[in-house]
């Protein structure tokens, strides 16, 4: 364990009180954090309740590495242990200490998921190996979490999810623009996400602890709209009993969104193109003008340079919104975007529906994947959702799923090429029928195949692949690898060992890396 790290944390569970303090002190003095409880009962208790601390904060009090717990107890009982313990998201790793030394009940322990077992009575040597080995295996599995975590972040961006090019590229914008006062223009089919990215916009601002405000101006009647932006005061027309602040001013420092602007009137789009020219607005029935502060964003789905062109929307209104133009590719167009989107949906429509839903089946998956959604995301939302609302077996099955396009119309669209995904490649020969439905590329993550998969084996294939394309970037140079990859040397040459790597990387890694064009990790996550 690297000296940056905090200590490993260890949890004693024993009804026998000389054992408990035997081992608080030997593990103390190893230099690990030790807890000791008397009971399954009282271990299980205070397991969940680090985790509930940190569903509410993270890191709060960090979840114990390792539970070392004796097999025979009164009530619950080590494997009852166990059990409980490996259904945690980031289960610790488990030592089951067994008095009787019958191979049976340690095999059945091992069996159930323990990393090891102990005979009492043990020695200190002995014990303090088989902790170790625990927790290097524990720490390992910590990295690949990590791992995980990071190369997933670049597929989201405040709400928004997107792998495709077109998302990224967007993402990027936002990221840049985000921080300025620039007024933004967003252009998109219906429920290709403008709104999540105004909301992002603003999230990312430095304003963004100011109002969010965001108006659908195609939904207020045209002359009721002025007075809602700008304000009245008392008595400006029938029905002014009370001044009344505007849009514009309850906004604040922060962010107006002018949903549906290609929807306003002539009318409107000239006291408009007025306050983004002069920064202040006059309240319907005052004489007074009030400065603006409000970063302004605004929202068409209309192909607006065409009205200008018309002359349906004013030119000089269109140029002043029009700073930053962020456009929303549809989704058809980014089908890479697909399988992650369903992901999503589907694991929020089964939360919100209270539905244990295992996966989706193959054919529900593939459905979903070859839909042509001429309502976007949207479009895609509402379908899982409905789906998961109907389904009456324990898969999302295609049941409740539009029907497949007839073949004639279908657009000979060709899907774009599959970049590197976090996803893992396995050899079909790999390991029998349990991982061939995983060469199909895309999303294993949400297309499970019948016979589930076999996750150490999957996470130690992504592992292989990120290490050994991380040894090409640095030419060899393990120093740079592990730097790439974030972790130590030690750590490292522990991988490589294990992954039998030890040697030049051998020939048949070399062909997953040539998929990648740019080989590079940087690359994978942008
Ligand atoms: N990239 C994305 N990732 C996750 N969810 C998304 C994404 N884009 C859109 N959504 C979801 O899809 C739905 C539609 O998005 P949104 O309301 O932003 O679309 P819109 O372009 O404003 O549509 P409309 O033109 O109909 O108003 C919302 O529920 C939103 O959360
Ligand atoms: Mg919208």
């Amino acid at each position: 364990v690297s000296s940056l790290n905090p200590p490993a944390r260890i949890l004693v569970v024993d009804d026998e009180p000389s054992l408990r303090e035997f081992l608080s002190i030997c593990l103390t003095r190893a230099g690990y954090e030790v807890e000791c409880l008397a009971s399954g009962t009282q271990a299980m208790a205070r397991i969940d309740a680090i985790v509930q601390v940190n569903q509410a904060a993270p890191r709060n009090d960090k979840p114990f590495d390792l539970v070392l717990t004796d097999l025979t107890m009164p009530g619950v009982d080590g494997l009852a242990l166990l059990r409980h313990v490996r259904a945690l998201e980031d289960p610790p790793e488990v030592i089951m200490m067994t008095a009787f030394g019958t191979t049976d009940t340690a095999i059945e322990a091992i069996k159930s998921g323990a990393q090891d077992y102990l005979t009492k009575p043990f020695k200190v040597d002995e014990l303090l190996v088989v902790v170790e080995r625990a927790l290097e295996k524990r720490a390992l599995s910590a990295e690949n979490l990590a791992l995980r975590a990071h190369l997933q972040q670049g597929e989201r961006l405040d709400q928004m999810i997107g792998r495709s090019p077109a998302m990224q590229r967007v993402f990027e914008l936002i990221r840049r623009v985000a921080p300025t006062p620039a007024n933004v223009l967003i252009i998109g089919e219906s429920g290709t996400g403008k709104e999540l990215v105004a909301r992002a916009l603003h999230q990312l601002s430095l304003q963004n602890t100011a109002p969010w405000v965001p108006v659908n101006c195609a939904a207020i009647p045209t002359q009721l709209l002025e007075s809602e932006l700008f304000g009245h005061k008392r008595g400006a027309f029938t029905g002014a009993q009370i001044d009344r602040k505007g849009l514009f001013e309850t906004a604040g420092h922060g962010t107006i969104f002018l949903d549906e602007i290609g929807e306003i009137d002539l009318a409107m789009q000239a006291k408009l193109l007025r306050v983004l020219q002069e920064r202040k607005i006059r309240p319907v029935g005052s004489s007074v003008e009030i400065p603006i502060h409000c970063r302004i964003v605004a929202a068409t789905n209309r192909d607006l340079q065409a009205a200008v062109e018309r002359e349906e929307f004013r030119g000089d209104l269109y140029f002043r919104l029009n700073v930053i133009q962020i456009n929303l590719t549809p989704l058809r167009h980014r089908l890479q975007d697909i399988p992650p989107l369903i992901d999503h949906f589907f694991g929020l429509a089964k939360t919100k529906m209270q539905k244990p839903l295992k996966g989706l089946t193959h054919e529900a998956m593939n459905r979903l994947t070859n839909y042509p959604y001429p309502g976007n995301i949207r479009e895609l939302q509402n379908l899982i959702e409905r789906a998961v609302a109907l389904e009456a077996t324990s898969w999302l099955t295609a049941e409740n799923l539009p029907p497949p396009a007839p073949l004639e119309s279908q657009a000979p669209s060709p899907r774009p090429p599959a970049t590197i995904d976090v996803a893992p490649h396995i050899g079909p020969a790999a390991n029998g029928p349990r991982t061939a439905e995983f060469t199909e590329q895309s999303a294993p993550l949400s297309r499970w195949p019948e016979l589930g998969i076999t996750l150490e084996q999957v996470l130690s294939d992504l592992e292989r692949r990120l290490i050994t394309s991380a040894l090409e970037d640095a030419n060899g140079t393990r120093r740079e690898a592990a730097r790439l990859l974030g972790i130590t040397m030690r750590s490292l040459r522990y991988r490589l060992e294990k992954l039998g790597l030890e040697s030049e990387p051998d020939p048949s890694t070399r062909d997953d890396i040539s998929d990648d064009e740019n080989g590079t990790l940087s690359a994978r996550t942008k």
